[in-house]
């Protein structure tokens, strides 16, 4: 199989193609989203929720990541893997960023790295780069600031926000981040930014004027039901499908119908 590099990615936006991400968090769901041909595979902090049942990205670690990450790698043949760099081991210091990117690199075998944040991390963006590490931006809703913000609602509908939120593109760009991901920002100005900028743009809640998609695998499966944002489309309803095949078990234990003759030594 002809892997996914960060090149292929570059001319997929090119030629119009779009590009289909999902995250990834385990061996054996990575092997059934690699072998049906996802691009990308984000092996995101949202772990911290999916996987930890934490409220927040934030409580998630960077060895927690690196687990999650070297599992993701070793079921994994075409996708590019990216990894997040968890909150608190990249802001406001450059030599950490670059330390904790090494690790991710080193200990898990992934493939790049996504950082959160424009202008006040690009130093740290700079560094990581300059060690040979693909670097994948992430602007918009930037869940590690849920406390700067409050609240999880769409980001940059003013005329500031969206500003800065150009302007921060362009900056990761320049620096050399081979794709940006956009979360939960109107779908004009994230359109408006992959056309500006030559870099694959990724959007989730971002409309379709960009040039591919992410969701959480977890949601677009249906495994977590609680959760019903409007950019989410449910591909599946595994909550239901698993709780039915796990009542049927326990049923079969309970009346005995479970294991027949046919099914011991
Ligand atoms: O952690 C994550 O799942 C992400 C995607 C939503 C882009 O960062
Ligand atoms: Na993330």
């Amino acid at each position: 199989v002809k892997r996914i590099t960060t090149h292929v990615l570059q001319e997929m936006k090119l030629k119009g193609e779009k590009i289909a991400m999902l995250t990834g968090y385990d061996f054996s769901m990575a092997k059934i989203i690699d072998n049906a041909g996802i691009d990308i595979i984000l092996v995101g902090d949202s772990a911290s929720n999916v996987m930890a049942g934490h409220e927040t990205t934030l409580p998630i670690t960077l060895d927690q990541m690196i687990y999650h990450a070297s599992s993701v790698i070793r079921a994994v043949e075409r996708a590019l893997v990216v990894v997040d760099l968890p909150f608190g081991a990249y802001q406001g210091n450059s030599k950490e960023a670059l330390t904790s990117s090494i690790r991710i690199m080193k200990e898990s075998g992934a493939h790049a790295v996504k950082l959160e944040g424009g202008e006040e991390i690009l130093e740290s963006v700079k560094r990581i780069l300059s060690a040979g590490i693909p670097v994948m931006g992430h602007l918009g809703l930037m869940p590690q600031s849920i406390y700067k913000y409050g609240t999880y609602v769409v980001r940059a509908k003013e005329d500031e926000e969206a500003d800065k939120l150009i302007e921060d593109a362009k900056l990761l760009e320049e620096a050399g981040c081979f794709a940006i991901v956009l979360e939960k920002i109107p779908a004009n100005l994230a359109a408006r930014v992959a056309q500006e900028v030559k870099i694959p743009v990724i959007g989730i809640g971002a409309g379709n004027g960009v040039d591919g998609q992410v969701l959480v695998v977890h949601d677009m499966l249906g495994i977590t039901h609680e959760f019903s944002p409007r950019f989410l489309r449910r591909y599946n309803n595994l909550y239901e499908e698993i709780k039915g095949s796990v009542e049927n078990y326990i049923k079969d234990v309970k009346t005995l119908d479970f294991p027949n003759d046919k099914e011991q030594y």
